[in-house]
């Protein structure tokens, strides 16, 4: 894992060399070079950054160069642009990883000292995780695939409203660069017209009564221009919904600083503060018919806001609130 991440930060200074360079083919010869690296290892990172979109023209013997801007999510290019204190200060970027919760987890799992904040990156998952065991749908370099380290002072019961704000954040940096009208339906997913364009993953760690650590996994369908046929009719894309492509660095320059400012009014003012814009924000948070399977059940009624800790309170039939901790919620009658 140690040798892989370092491979992608040696790519990431190849095209960082071929960007500021863009109109003119650059010798293969001097860039091994310049890299300290072999001509067929130079060849493997190129052919790697083509399988993550990245168009180059050209080959060893007669220079590469970009045929277009690449929409990569560079730490060379997201460094000077990040407004944050807190997150981010650490990246950790990949072209392919399996999944970047299961990366971050490992990383936890070898390191004390994991710093809080830290975020990982990738352009593409081989194995991205959604929420109740299922798969995430990670095309190369059209999403915004990431994870975020968080280790705040909290009791454990208090982590859920964590991922509820990492939505908020979210609804509202999407709904800032795209002006498409965005919907949160409990606990963390954005819709657009009714159709999901992002989820959150969180997994944490937990003494009873103490956190240790939380990833919190987001995946957001930017730039795909259409979604495998057994999603389509479920979900869609920014570029899709809206008809344009979105740039994917400035959702998630605006998406952490919404989060950060968040969390620090969460700390300063307590959960109060993001219940009230999750409710904001969710056409789910009151008088919406739902049915939810929790795992153990399923309860039926009409949504009667959050409770102080995030759990979604429903009306049942016979007028009994009952107070929902997980779950997927799906449209009653
Ligand atoms: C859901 O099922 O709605 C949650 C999906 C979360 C997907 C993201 S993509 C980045 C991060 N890494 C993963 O393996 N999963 C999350």
């Amino acid at each position: 894992m140690r040798i892989r991440d370092g491979i992608d930060r040696k790519i990431d200074q190849l095209l960082f060399a071929l960007m500021q360079n863009m109109t003119i083919a650059v010798s293969g010869e001097k860039l091994a070079q310049d890299l300290g690296v072999s001509h067929s290892a130079l060849a493997r990172w190129i052919d790697k950054l083509r399988q993550a979109r990245v168009e180059i023209r050209g080959e060893l013997f007669t220079g590469y160069r970009l045929t277009k801007v690449p929409d990569v999510l560079l730490p060379q290019l997201l460094r000077p642009r990040l407004r944050t204190k807190r997150l981010a200060q650490n990246l950790y970027h990949f072209y392919s990883v399996d999944s970047t919760n299961a990366f971050a987890l490992r990383l936890l799992g070898r390191q004390q000292d994991v710093p809080d904040g830290g975020l990982v990156l990738a352009e593409s998952q081989t194995a991205g995780r959604g929420r109740l065991g299922r798969s995430w749908h990670s095309e190369p370099a059209s999403g915004l695939y990431l994870s975020l380290i968080l280790k705040p002072e909290i009791p454990p019961t208090l982590a859920p409203l964590l991922t509820l704000g990492c939505a908020v954040a979210l609804h509202n940096a999407v709904e800032k660069s795209t002006r498409l009208d965005v919907d949160i339906k409990w606990p963390n997913d954005l819709l657009i017209g009714g159709k999901k364009i992002a989820g959150i993953l969180a997994e944490i760690q937990a003494d009873l009564d103490r956190l240790h650590f939380l990833v919190i996994g987001v995946g957001l369908n930017v730039n795909h221009i259409e979604l495998p046929s057994d999603l389509a009719d479920r979900a869609t894309s920014l570029r899709i919904a809206s008809g344009q492509s979105a740039s994917r660095i400035e959702i998630l320059v605006d998406f952490l600083e919404e989060f950060e400012g968040l969390l620090d009014r969460f700390q300063a003012r307590g959960p109060g503060v993001i219940v009230s814009e999750w409710s904001r924000h969710s056409s789910f948070a009151d008088g919406r018919q739902v049915e939810i399977a929790d795992g153990m059940r399923v309860v039926k009624g009409v949504t009667r806001g959050l409770n102080p800790i995030g759990a979604l309170r429903v009306e049942t039939e016979d007028h009994r609130i009952e107070e929902i901790y997980s779950g997927e919620v799906r449209n009653w009658k």
